[in-house]
């Protein structure tokens, strides 16, 4: 068993994007059908905000069989190691795993981080099982739920003394700061024991992940409420496109700031989006959406609106040391 570091952008990503497909088919992944082109382009466009990515390659006999990806976040979370690690479904249990491993703690080491997080990791799954018995405790769980379009029940009123606005890729100019202000409502949906740290947004972030959507093909499409009396952001929701599974959306952050909870307002900006996306764009057939598992509100808004559950991720933690 060889493990190198691997840079995308330098050399083949298809044998490497081609054991994540393996994956996700062995693993029956909701979302998009995995296909290489959707594995090469994530290899390449690495989650943004998210500090710099880093890759190994796991191979035997010449032959890639594995792959870890680590971000090294830099804004919040900078203690902590995020990765995931993949291994072909027939080449477990061989210690390609356990020797990517020692690849991503070194580098972490190295770079003074100290809790390792891995996220994304199907419940009762083979990750879970080795994840446990490397001492990694549950930190947090996500409810994966799927809208398919045919099912979606978008017929939800504007609450009253609210408007919605809504653009794709930029906040306009005049919304910015109250929508920046706004997303930070994200900050107070609950995480489990998670240590994770949210993001603190400003305008400047604002715009600079909307640069970053860009430079990735990615659409962002926004619905705010907008107050009327006082003409702040009351809430927000947004879904993104993928450019290698154009009949998928996926449903990103949805928050109302406190003052304005309980009124109806996370439902009904959801089904708002859901009214104007998708008569514009007739190839989506699903949406796809990860709420945390004790966001019971969350949950009740995605079914009511018609998703349903598909799968539930866990997010598991612990120190580097010892690993
Ligand atoms: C989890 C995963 C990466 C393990 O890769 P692997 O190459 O099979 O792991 P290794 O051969 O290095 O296993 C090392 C040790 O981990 C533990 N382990 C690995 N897989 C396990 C499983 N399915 N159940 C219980 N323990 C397991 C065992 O102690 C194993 O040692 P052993 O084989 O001598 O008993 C692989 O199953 C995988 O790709 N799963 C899907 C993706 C995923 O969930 N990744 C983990 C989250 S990042």
């Amino acid at each position: 068993m060889d493990v190198a570091r691997f840079d995308p952008h330098r050399e083949d990503p298809v044998p490497v994007a081609r054991v994540q497909v393996a994956a996700m088919e062995h693993a029956r992944t909701p979302g998009p059908r995995p296909n290489v082109d959707t594995a090469v382009w994530r290899l390449r466009n690495p989650f943004p905000d998210l500090g710099p990515a880093v890759h190994w390659v796991a191979r035997a006999g010449g032959e890639v069989v594995g792959v870890a990806v680590a971000y090294f976040p830099e804004r919040e979370n900078t203690s902590s190691v995020l990765l995931t690690i993949t291994v072909h479904p027939d080449h477990r249990r061989r210690g390609a795993g356990a020797a990517l491993l020692r690849a991503v703690v070194a580098e972490s080491v190295a770079r003074g981080r100290t809790s390792a997080e891995v996220w994304q990791v199907d419940e009762g799954g083979p990750g879970e099982a080795w994840a446990s018995s490397l001492g990694f405790r549950v930190g947090w769980r996500t409810v994966l739920q799927q809208l398919d379009v045919t099912d979606a029940r978008t017929d939800v009123p504007v609450p009253a003394g609210y408007r919605f606005r809504r653009w794709i890729g930029a906040a306009p100019d005049d919304l910015v700061e109250s929508y920046a202000r706004a997303r930070n409502a994200i900050g107070d949906s609950p995480l489990g024991d998670a240590e994770f740290e949210h993001p603190e947004w400003t305008v400047e972030r604002v715009r600079e992940e909307e640069a970053a959507r860009r430079r990735q093909d990615v659409e962002q499409l926004v619905v705010v409420a907008v107050h009327e009396e006082s003409g702040e952001v009351a809430g927000l929701t947004e879904v993104e496109t993928r450019p290698t599974a154009p009949t998928w959306l996926m449903q990103r952050d949805t928050a109302v700031v406190a003052a304005h909870r309980g009124r109806g307002l996370g439902v009904a900006m959801k089904a708002g989006l859901l009214r104007w996306v998708l008569p514009e764009r007739p190839e989506v057939q699903s949406v796809l959406t990860g709420t945390g598992s004790d966001n019971v509100a969350m949950q009740r808004v995605n079914h009511a609106l018609g998703y349903r559950d598909v799968r539930t991720w866990l997010f598991l933690q612990r120190e580097v040391e010892g690993l």
